[in-house]
C-alpha cells in the first residue's frame, strides 16, 4: 500500500464525527492540526467535554478512519474547552463557567461525599474546579478534605479560597472559630451569608464550581438562583422508598426556580461482599424513580464502601485515595456523565452552533 499523504489523513480526520455535536470535525472546525510522521498520525482536536468517554470514542473513530490507509498508530491531543453558562451583567462570578448545585432535600444521603468526590474527579479530568460548602449548619468539607485555616485576602475585599488536591475550596467552616460549634442562623442570615460567600470569594476562572448544599427545603438554591444563573442541579438520593419524599420536594423546588436538573445520583446503592455477592441493603429503584420524576438521567450508582467513609474522615476522599476502587470508579463515572450532560445541553441550547472555540483551558495529551 502506498503511504498516505498528510492531505489524505487530514481529510479522513475531518470526517470523524464529534460525539457530542454529532457533526464532522471538519464542519465544526475543531480539528486544529494534524501531522504525519513515519506512518504515525498525530492530531489536535478541540472538544467541549473532558470526559473519558468522549476521549475514547474520538480515539476509536480516528483509528477507524485511518486504519484503511494503513495507519495503525494515532495519537490525539485533546484541547478541552468547557462550555459556559450565561452570565448576566450583575453576575458576581462571571469567570466561573458552570455552577452546579448538589442537593437532596434529605439529610445524610451523601451530598457532601458526592460533591467532594465529584469535584476531585472533574479535577482529575484536567479541568479547573472549585468547591463551595454552603452547608452553614454543618459544614463538612474541611473534615472531608483535611484542611483548616482562615482564608486570606490579597486586596482586603475578596477572600482567597484555600486549595487542596488542585481544587479551590471555600467553606463556612473556615470562618468559624470552632468548626465543631453549631451555627443557628435564621433564613435571612443564611441568605446574606451565602450571597456574600459567592460574591466575595476570588474564585478566578473555573470550569466547574460545585456547591454542596445543606439538607432541607432549598434555601441555598433559592438564594443562589436570585444571584446568578445556575448551570443545574444534581439530585442525590438513596435507593429506599422512605427516603424519596423529601427528594421529590427538592426536584419540585428546582422546577419552581427554573434550575435545570442535570442528573440524579443514587448513593449507597448496594454493598458488594468479599465473595462478590451484591447486597441491596437499602432496597432498589430509588435513583431510577427520582430520575423519571425529574426527567433527568441517572448519572450513576455509588456502592456502599466502608473506605468511602474512612477516607472521608481522614481528609482524603476516595477518588483521590483509591481511584481504582469500585466507589472511586463510580465517582469518576459521575464526573464523565456530568461533563457530557453539560456539553450536550449547551449544544442543544445553541442548536448545534456552539463548537468549542479558541484556546481551551487545558490540553490533555492522550497516548494510546
Ligand atoms: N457510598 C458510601 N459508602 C459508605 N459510606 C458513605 C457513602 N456515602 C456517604 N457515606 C458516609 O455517610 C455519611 C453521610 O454522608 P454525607 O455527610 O456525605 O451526607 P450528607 O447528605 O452531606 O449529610 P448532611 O445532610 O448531614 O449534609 C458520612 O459519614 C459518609 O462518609
Ligand atoms: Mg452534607
Amino acid at each position: 500500500m502506498r503511504s498516505p499523504t498528510l492531505d489524505a489523513v487530514t481529510d479522513a480526520l475531518r470526517n470523524v464525527e464529534d460525539p457530542i455535536f454529532q457533526k464532522p470535525l471538519g464542519a465544526l472546525g475543531t480539528l486544529v492540526e494534524a501531522r504525519l510522521e513515519d506512518g504515525r498520525a498525530w492530531a489536535k482536536i478541540r472538544v467541549s467535554s473532558p470526559s473519558e468517554e468522549v476521549r475514547q470514542v474520538l480515539q476509536r473513530r480516528a483509528e477507524e478512519a485511518l486504519e484503511p490507509m494503513g495507519i495503525e498508530f494515532v495519537e490525539l491531543e485533546l484541547e478541552v474547552n468547557v462550555p459556559t453558562r450565561e452570565a448576566t451583567s450583575t453576575d458576581p462570578i462571571p469567570e466561573v463557567r458552570n455552577v452546579i448545585l448538589v442537593m437532596s432535600g434529605k439529610g445524610g444521603v451523601g451530598k457532601s461525599t458526592v460533591a467532594t468526590n465529584l469535584a476531585l474527579a472533574l479535577r482529575r479530568l484536567g479541568t479547573r474546579v472549585g468547591l463551595l460548602d454552603a452547608d452553614i449548619y454543618g459544614p463538612s468539607l474541611p473534615t472531608m478534605l483535611g484542611i483548616e485555616g482562615q482564608p486570606t485576602s490579597k486586596d482586603g475585599t475578596r477572600m482567597q479560597p484555600l486549595q487542596r488536591f488542585g481544587i479551590k475550596l471555600m467553606s463556612i467552616g473556615f470562618l468559624l472559630e470552632d468548626p465543631k460549634q453549631a451555627v443557628i442562623w435564621r433564613g435571612p442570615m443564611l441568605h446574606g451569608a451565602l450571597q456574600q460567600f459567592v460574591g466575595d470569594v476570588d474564585w478566578g476562572a473555573l470550569d466547574y464550581l460545585i456547591i454542596d448544599s445543606p439538607p432541607g427545603t432549598g434555601d441555598v438554591a433559592l438564594t443562589l438562583a436570585q444571584k446568578l444563573r445556575i448551570t443545574g442541579a444534581i439530585i442525590v438520593t438513596t435507593p429506599q422508598e422512605v427516603a424519596l419524599q423529601d427528594v421529590y420536594k427538592s426536584v419540585s423546588m428546582c422546577r419552581k426556580l427554573n434550575i435545570p436538573i442535570l442528573g440524579v445520583v443514587e448513593n449507597m446503592s448496594y454493598f458488594m461482599d468479599s465473595a462478590g455477592v451484591k447486597h441491596e441493603i437499602f432496597g432498589s429503584g430509588g435513583g431510577q424513580k427520582i430520575a423519571e420524576f425529574a426527567e433527568a438521567p441517572l448519572f450513576g450508582q455509588v456502592p456502599i464502601d466502608t473506605l468511602v467513609r474512612e477516607w472521608g474522615d481522614q481528609g482524603t476522599p476516595i477518588v483521590q485515595a483509591a481511584p481504582a476502587s469500585p466507589a472511586g470508579q463510580a465517582f469518576a463515572g459521575l464526573a464523565d456523565a456530568l461533563a457530557e450532560k453539560i456539553a450536550t445541553e449547551h449544544f442543544k441550547r445553541s442548536e448545534g452552533d456552539a463548537a468549542p472555540q479558541g484556546e481551551g483551558p487545558k490540553r490533555l495529551r492522550i497516548l494510546r
